[in-house]
């Protein structure tokens, strides 16, 4: 019986922007994250994809409170923590960490690999200093580095032991839960492969549950239970891996799949449109991909369609499918 670690219920994260208008000085509401819902069940792996700008990194940092939520509300084990203050979150925030696309900027340069690995453990006050030093130590063996590498500093890795790194680094508190935010995306793709390897051991081995976030269908594909397809703020599918590949219901999600290069280019991609990621439509009424959508009725320029369950454990939120 699968149980449920995180849900995300009706999430709106607006920000504030200067007016784009001349002499206007009334703020614009930009809607980065729109009315999301789903769910993260313990020791699983759910995705988020979508093009740049969708709102995946705004719906990772309301999770982990980075940004307070406009609207909704988000339940770890149950318990609301959108509206939580800082202090009754304390207990929280070890439990969920993160991993970032770039490690280069989150390792902090002048700092040895042992005080980057220890200082989590040091900010939540966990073991002495000897312990930590110890857990280092198990920390840097767990993710293929060796323990003379602890006392470098980060400029003397690789792009992919870097990544190494930081995963240590978050796991080093013993989270329950990490959201990892385009890890991978800068990496070669062989190192890629590695990467991913790893975050499923390291999954396994200690029963973490992933948000895991890519702008890339393809990486997600091996690594996720279940995916969710994000356009301008808005969930427009979700659905688990497989049936999303197999059977991509939203003119979106087909869209996206249609961009994966297919390594034998005889074999038909599903959709021809190609993916333009420069048309921005948040402001826009109805359904927020009409303006790209090559099914676009008059009903779908009014009004914002449902996301349904269109099938178990498929939802998709598209008028076509009502
Ligand atoms: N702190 C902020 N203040 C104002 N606007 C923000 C802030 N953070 C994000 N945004 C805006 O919210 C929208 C969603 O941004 P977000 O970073 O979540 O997108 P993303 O899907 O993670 O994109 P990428 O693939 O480029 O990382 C963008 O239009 C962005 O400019
Ligand atoms: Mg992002």
């Amino acid at each position: 019986m699968s149980e449920t670690l995180i849900e995300v219920k009706n999430l709106q994260v607006h920000f504030k922007r200067k007016s784009s208008k001349l002499l206007s000085f009334k703020p614009e509401i930009l809607k980065a994250v729109d009315n999301v819902n789903f769910t993260i069940e313990k020791g699983k792996t759910f995705g988020l994809v979508g093009e740049s700008g969708s709102g995946k990194s705004t719906i990772g940092k309301a999770i982990l409170r980075y940004h307070k939520p406009t609207g909704g509300e988000i339940f770890y084990e149950g318990k609301e923590i959108g509206s939580m203050s800082e202090k009754e979150l304390l207990s929280y925030r070890k439990k969920m960490q993160s991993v970032f696309q770039d490690p280069y900027s989150s390792l902090d340069p002048s700092h040895t690999v042992q005080d980057i690995i220890c200082e989590p453990m040091e900010i939540h006050k966990m073991h002495t200093a000897a312990e930590r030093k110890e857990r280092a130590r198990e920390l840097i063996r767990v993710v293929g580095l060796k323990e003379q590498d602890l006392l470098k500093y980060p400029h003397e890795f690789s792009g992919g032991q870097r990544q190494r790194i930081s995963i240590a680094r978050a796991l080093s508190v013993k989270p329950e839960f990490v959201v990892c935010d385009e890890p991978i995306s800068a990496l070669d793709v062989s190192l890629q492969a590695q990467i991913v390897q790893m975050l499923q051991d390291l999954q396994q081995k200690y029963g973490l549950t992933y948000l895991f976030i890519s702008h890339q269908l393809q990486v997600v594909q091996k690594i996720c239970d279940e995916i969710g397809v994000l356009y301008l703020g808005n969930l427009m599918e979700i659905s688990d891996a497989e049936k999303l590949y197999s059977n991509p219901l939203h003119p979106y999600t087909k869209m996206l799949i249609s961009s994966i290069p297919v390594p034998d280019p005889r074999i038909k991609t599903l959709d021809k449109i190609v993916t333009d990621t420069g048309v921005q439509s948040r402001g826009i009424g109805g359904c927020r991909f009409h303006n790209r959508c090559p099914g676009c009725t008059e009903r779908c320029r009014q009004e914002v369609p449902a996301l349904r369950e269109v099938e178990a454990g498929h939802f998709v939120a598209c008028h076509k499918y009502e």
